[in-house]
């Protein structure tokens, strides 16, 4: 759809000078060109008149002022991403879907690159590896690099202001394809990603809360993360979802989002959730996102959700039902052309009010208005002076190679086999399909990156290697397995490079395998067998993978994984295996053995387990059943021990009235609303942490986690991360790490019904091995 819209606007004409002009002057695609904006006043002088293009005035007036010079023909054409223009209103289309995953991205039609302008931007490491840092620091600082190059490109007329990033969906089952790009399954982690993304992407260097630097979007609303898993797609998905796993598991980090990070945008998903289309849902969209959570912004459906839930799901009978029914659930923008088509109708037909259509596209002129689209050219406006000199400059691509090193996971280092030797090491074997790969490392929704460094040339800029891929691709059908253990067995030590990419884990591919893709963990087993010097298994790779064989083989020193590393990931990874810089990432997510993809349907939405069914629930806050390794784990060459140097109190009772019914002993929770002063300053718990490095092993960031287990009442989690803080130690030095526990927040519960609940008993909180217990009475 994208493709053919872009072509259908450069028509045949042009197209034959286009090529003309080619033959002539060389390559002229995507020659610079001026922003598109409205309110071009110095060059139509007109359009000073406009309420809607006078600066002094209110947002709200200049929006109702604009609204109400439209037909209702003209104002529906501002319902679609491909928006509409008004000539005598000096309004230009606008291209409202641009993507900015992890780096500005060409997969939506209103961002491009051009090879003579900006040929590529920074490629930041998918989501899942940054998210591994646990630096919320490094998610901002990425989001404000992104948001730099965006306006600067946007500048030339590159690209758009609107870009709907991040996805924050729960990664609530490892075959998701699209786990890569999301911060993986805990909503503690995931809101913090969510609200600093955002940031990095809105906030301007001005201070000015009223106006955005780029717009966000965070998607897709909600309980989505199943793509295409055994005949099951996400187009006819209908997840059933409880309601505690809705208020505990789902909704957090898009509350977040909303509340904390001050999104511009939300989008509705494609599945349904128990029984109607997100983005039908007038409950899901005017109740909980704008209703409850005061969005100010635009509500925008995945591209097509209206057409998908008109036409495979069949939610209503005519096209004119399903376009209602979205504008009235509090959709303002759809992705697609269905509201374009079927609007019109709609109103004629009595189903919805021209008012409710006002309103959907005053949230959508409100938006560009704090973009800025309305005040003329942004050439002379904040950030005017950006253009293709700060797209990928040396910084923007040593921050792309940091975040890689930051994220990379450290999971197995037997007798300290690594870091590597970078003077003892005189010949390195680099075998795998993944040793050399350039666009693997980006992943999916990714843009031209400025460069690309693999791993194989990451490694070779510090020692001598022989490099055998030893498949063909990650598929891995047949292994070359001699040209493999030859090299292994002539160099001094072993890098294999395995894993996936985007044709095993993708969107619109769940997995239905948890292993090594093909004949991959056989030529693993071969090469560790014959190698001479230390093994070292690196997994590139989007989800977790069952490396149960390699953690138990003696022959496996270490395993390390770099998740889709972003195009300076080979530099980043030679920085991890050298010892150029301690790794400290932690894992987002966990990983199943072979045997969790054959019991457990990937349906299945519940988080908790079911005894009477054997169900082993979801994640590490439910998941009874064995993995091979959980969210959490991460080593470094450092040693690190925690010492609690301040804990709260042993107890805490909250007063009650007399007659209150948890006055009796059968009581075991209390309503949070119910608890009074708890909830204010005396249910704040300090704990201070002294955290050291022993001082034999090196400098680097340690990630403190603070996690609790509250007694088992109402299906709570077996653990829970409440807090977490990356600190820096130097060898031998130490540092401090203060939590403050929010009872109330932090330590409740989300009961059967969705309510807040404070849980009667023993509470224990942990950091890694220091536990402190307390008790909650009444
Ligand atoms: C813009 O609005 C202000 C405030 O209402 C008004 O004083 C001013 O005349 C307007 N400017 C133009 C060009 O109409
Ligand atoms: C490694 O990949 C790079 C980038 O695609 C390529 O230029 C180079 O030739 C490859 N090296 C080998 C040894 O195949
Ligand atoms: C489920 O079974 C486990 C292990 O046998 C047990 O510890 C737990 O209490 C049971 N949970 C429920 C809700 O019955
Ligand atoms: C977090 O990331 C920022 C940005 O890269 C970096 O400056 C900082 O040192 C990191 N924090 C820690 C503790 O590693």
């Amino acid at each position: 759809m994208a493709a053919s819209a872009l072509f259908r606007r450069r028509n045949r004409a042009s197209l034959l000078c286009f090529l003309l002009a080619l033959l002539a002057h060389g390559p002229a695609l995507g020659s610079a060109q001026t922003p598109v904006y409205a309110c071009d006043v110095a060059g139509n002088p007109a359009l000073a008149g406009f309420g809607f293009c006078n600066g002094s005035l209110p947002w709200a007036d200049r929006v109702s002022d604009l609204v109400g010079r439209l037909t209702l023909q003209e104002k529906i054409t501002f319902l679609v991403n491909s928006a509409g223009s008004v000539a005598r209103l000096g309004i230009p289309r606008y291209e409202w879907w641009s993507e900015a995953l992890h780096g500005v991205s060409d997969v939506g039609p209103g961002t491009r690159f051009s090879s003579n302008v900006v040929p590529g931007a920074t490629s930041f490491p998918q989501v899942i590896l940054t998210a591994a840092s646990f630096n919320t620091t490094l998610f901002q600082a990425i989001g404000k690099v992104v948001s730099t190059e965006a306006r600067a490109m946007h500048n030339v007329g590159l690209a758009g202001l609107t870009y709907w990033s991040p996805n924050i969906n729960i990664v609530r089952d490892p075959r998701w394809g699209r786990t890569q790009e999301t911060p993986g399954e805990d909503p503690l982690l995931t809101s913090k990603y969510a609200t600093a993304y955002v940031r990095g992407l809105q906030d301007r260097d001005d201070g000015d809360k009223d106006r955005l630097k780029v717009a966000a979007c965070c998607k897709h609303y909600t309980a989505y993360d199943l793509d295409n898993w055994k005949g099951v797609d996400r187009y006819h998905f209908n997840a059933v979802v409880t309601k505690q796993d809705m208020d505990d598991t789902f909704q957090p980090p898009f509350k977040s989002c909303v509340i904390d990070g001050n999104v511009a945008s939300v989008m509705c998903s494609y599945n349904q959730v128990n029984g109607t289309p997100t983005c039908a849902d007038p409950n899901l969209l005017a109740g909980v996102i704008r209703g409850e959570w005061k969005l100010n912004g635009y509500i925008v459906s995945d591209c097509d959700s209206l057409d998908v839930y008109f036409k495979s799901q069949k939610y209503t009978k005519t096209p004119e039902e399903a376009a209602a029914k979205a504008i009235l659930a509090g959709l303002d923008l759809n992705c697609g052309s269905f509201l374009g088509d079927h609007t019109e109708a709609a109103v004629k037909a009595g189903l919805v009010d021209e008012s409710a259509i006002n309103k959907a596209i005053s949230n959508n002129f409100a938006t560009l208005m704090r973009l800025g689209f309305f005040d003329g050219d942004p050439r002379s406006q904040l950030y005017g002076k950006l253009g293709p000199k700060d797209v990928c400059t040396p910084e923007n691509q040593e921050l792309a190679r940091e975040a890689a090193r930051q994220g990379i996971v450290l999971l197995k280092n037997n007798a300290g086999a690594l870091p590597l030797s970078p003077t003892a090491i005189k010949n390195l074997a680099v075998i795998g399909p993944n040793a050399n790969v350039t666009k693997t490392m980006i992943g999916n929704y990714a843009g031209t990156p400025c460069k690309y460094t693999t791993p194989l040339q990451g490694l070779s800029a510090v020692v001598g290697t022989t490099y055998v891929a030893g498949c063909q691709n990650v598929g891995c059908g047949t292994a070359d397995v001699d040209g493999a253990t030859k090299a292994a067995a002539g160099a001094d030590a072993t890098v294999l490079i395995m894993g996936t990419d985007l044709s095993i884990e993708a969107e619109s591919l769940d997995r239905t395998e948890l292993t090594l893709p093909g004949q991959q963990q056989q030529l693993v087993a071969q090469v560790a067998s014959a190698s001479k010097g230390p093994v070292i298994l690196v997994i590139m790779s989007g989800g977790g993978i069952d490396v149960g064989f390699a953690k138990d083989s003696d022959k496996i020193a270490s395993i390390v994984w770099v998740g889709l590393p972003g195009e300076a990931g080979g530099g980043a990874i030679a920085d991890v295996i050298f010892g150029a810089h301690n790794p400290g990432g932690r894992l987002p997510m966990s990983w199943y053995p072979q045997s969790y993809a054959d019991k457990i349907p990937m349906t299945n939405m519940n988080m908790r387990p079911d005894n009477a069914t054997g169900y082993p629930g979801r994640t590490y806050r439910f998941y009874t059943g064995e993995t091979v390794y959980t969210f959490g784990d991460g080593l470094s060459y450092s040693k690190v021990s925690h010492e609690l140097i301040q804990s709260p109190a042993k107890s805490l009772s909250i007063p009650l009235h007399a007659d209150h019914y948890c006055r009796s002993s059968e009581c075991r929770s209390v309503d949070a609303a119910d608890a009074g002063e708890i909830c204010g300053s005396s249910g704040m718990m300090d704990l201070h942490l002294k955290v050291q490095n022993d001082g034999e092993g090196m400098k680097g960031s340690h990630t403190v986690f603070l996690f609790t287990t509250p007694p088992a009442v109402h299906g709570s989690p077996r653990k829970q991360l409440v807090g977490f803080e990356k600190v820096w130690l130097e060898a031998g030095g130490e540092a401090v790490v203060k939590f403050t526990v929010d009872v109330c927040k932090d330590l409740s519960v989300v009961d059967e019904l969705g309510n807040r609940k404070i849980a009667l008993g023993e509470h224990v909180l942990h950091v890694g091995d220091l536990k402190h217990s307390f008790t909650i009475g009444v």
